[in-house]
């Protein structure tokens, strides 16, 4: 790839793939590494600027992270954001401390007065609000250095040495909450290293379409379709690389939403592929019977999905290539610190070990998730599949609390329909990040006509949020929700009661399994 590139170290703050994704969305291709990425590396990738990430440590600490003081005679622009700013002026002869609490501890929207004779901030207002997360304080700024930005708590808010390139911010640009963020980041991309804005999606896909048919060849490849977004977008563009020598293996496992796995089928049919579609929901039904433990469950259909895969790939006999729908968020090593397993995510992930092939491919490795939903578009996927709200892996599976039937599947996809058919008609789709329905362990009496009921309760959720990690319950007005809980009452059977869930996560998840 010819393209220029941003350099994105990696301090663990968690903001740092939104960092990437605000680069890339000024057509500026950037990939996120650990801090620690060798000099030499960083030579060979040969990036325009580098930009260095927030991180949950403090420079003065003993083993927190520095990078190679080499690293600042490359002659390239750099951007230091938050602890990346405070590292920039350690590393360079700053000093840095902990924030008294009268001086600059700050935290949230900040008003701030910027020098818009910094290249940084040229063009833009001199006062706006800024969004700050930072306990510790620049005491003394390096030499070559002048200040940029203060607010009234703290002095030196942005610094500077405009001959070198060198810029370091306290706050955070990459949030929505500072106001001339974006346009920060874009000075410093176009006015300050140079960039020429040449990453666009469709270069991406006519350059992604011809180094699939260079790396494949003649040879064949199998790629396993779970229905999601990321491998929908993987078999389209093979498709279109490769046509008839993709064989793709769709396993319907039977856990899918209404009337999904048809909608898969024919979105490939525009294609001339090798398009089998396995109808396994009696395998996972019957393994899953009896199953009431969450993780269990995942288990299970995670495994059994490589096992129908398998399978299907031995009927198949040897490939050339198994390719996955792995996308950057998957790929990215953390710079710093791990978190606990919440939940194990099983998706098409898992390499099947008995499969015959000799390579894998993995053609959406550096795309974020928005980004692999424009590829989609760009390869002419229809758009109810390529802007579909995030569905787990394992699928109503664990949308339905205990165990797992036939019965409670079709309750559940019902009620699940009803809602996102409510939603659509109110036009509250696009406003809210996750929605979906539960069918929950618990049975209550309830009256219906003159008669005693016994029935399920459905519980709905939505949630808010941009990265999954924290969200907030959606707001939806009552009239829709009574339509919704009016709807799958009278509509679907064995349900007596709907509910909806009005907690946050933490402390729920999104999911209830
Ligand atoms: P939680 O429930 O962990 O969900 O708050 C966060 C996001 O992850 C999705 N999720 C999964 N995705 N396999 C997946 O592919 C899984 O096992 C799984 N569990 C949760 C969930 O839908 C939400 O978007």
């Amino acid at each position: 790839m010819n393209n220029q590139k941003i350099l994105i170290l990696d301090f663990g703050g968690q903001y740092n793939q939104l960092i990437a994704r605000r680069v890339r969305e000024q057509h500026v291709y950037c990939e996120l590494h650990p801090f620690d990425l060798p000099l030499e590396e960083i030579r060979r990738f040969d990036p325009i600027g580098i930009i260095f990430t927030g991180g949950p440590n403090s420079v003065y600490e003993s083993d927190a992270p520095h990078v190679d003081p080499g690293l600042f005679e490359l002659g390239l622009p750099i951007l230091g954001i938050c602890y990346g700013c405070q590292l920039l002026s350690q590393q360079l002869g700053g000093q840095v401390t902990a924030a008294q609490a009268d001086s600059a501890r700050e935290y949230g929207k900040t008003l701030t007065r910027f020098d818009p004779t910094c290249r940084l901030f040229r063009g833009l207002p001199e006062e706006s609000v800024t969004w700050m997360s930072h306990g510790d304080y620049m005491a003394k700024i390096p030499e070559g250095f002048r200040l940029a930005a203060r607010s009234e708590a703290c002095p030196n808010v942005a610094i500077c040495d405009e001959g070198r390139g060198f810029y370091g911010v306290q706050f955070h640009p990459e949030v929505n909450h500072t106001e001339y963020g974006r346009q920060m980041l874009h000075n410093f991309l176009y006015e300050i290293c140079g960039a020429k804005g040449d990453w666009s999606m469709a270069d991406f896909k006519r350059e992604a379409v011809e180094a699939v048919r260079a790396r494949v060849g003649g040879g064949r490849v199998l790629l396993a379709l779970s229905g999601g977004v990321d491998s929908s977008v993987a078999a389209a563009l093979l498709a279109e690389a490769v046509g008839r020598q993709l064989v793709c293996v769709f396993v319907d496992h039977g856990l899918l939403r209404r009337d999904e796995g048809d909608e898969v089928e024919r979105a490939f049919s525009r294609w001339d592929i090798d398009f089998k579609r396995v109808d396994a929901q009696e395998r996972f039904l019957k393994r899953l019977s009896g199953v009431t433990e969450p993780e269990r469950k995942r288990h299970i259909i995670g495994e059994e999905f490589i096992r129908v895969f398998e399978q299907e790939a031995r009927k198949i006999g040897t490939v050339d290539f198994l390719a996955q729908g792995t996308i950057y968020p998957d790929v990215i090593e953390s710079g710093a610190g791990e978190a606990a397993v919440i939940k194990s995510h099983h998706n098409v992930g898992g390499l099947p070990e008995s499969v015959d092939f000799k390579e894998i491919l993995e053609p959406l490795r550096m795309l974020f998730k928005d980004e692999v939903r424009q590829l989609g578009r760009a390869l002419g996927l229809p758009e109810y599949l390529v802007a579909r709200q995030p569905f787990p892996g394992p699928g109503l599976g664990i949308r339905i609390i205990g165990e797992v039937t036939r019965e409670k599947l079709e309750m559940l996809r019902e009620a699940d329909f009803i809602f996102r058919d409510e939603v659509a008609r109110a036009g509250l789709a696009g406003s809210m990040s996750q929605y979906f329905a539960a069918l929950s362990n618990m049975r209550s009496v309830g009256v219906m006509g003159d008669g005693r009921s016994y029935d399920y309760a459905v519980v709905l959720r939505s949630v808010q949020t941009s990265d999954f990690m924290t969200a907030d319950w959606t707001r939806i007005p009552y009239e829709v929700l009574d339509r919704v809980s009016v709807r799958i009452v009278n509509e679907v059977r064995g349900v007596n009661r709907v509910l909806y869930d009005i907690t946050s996560k933490p402390p729920a998840t999104v999911e209830f399994e």
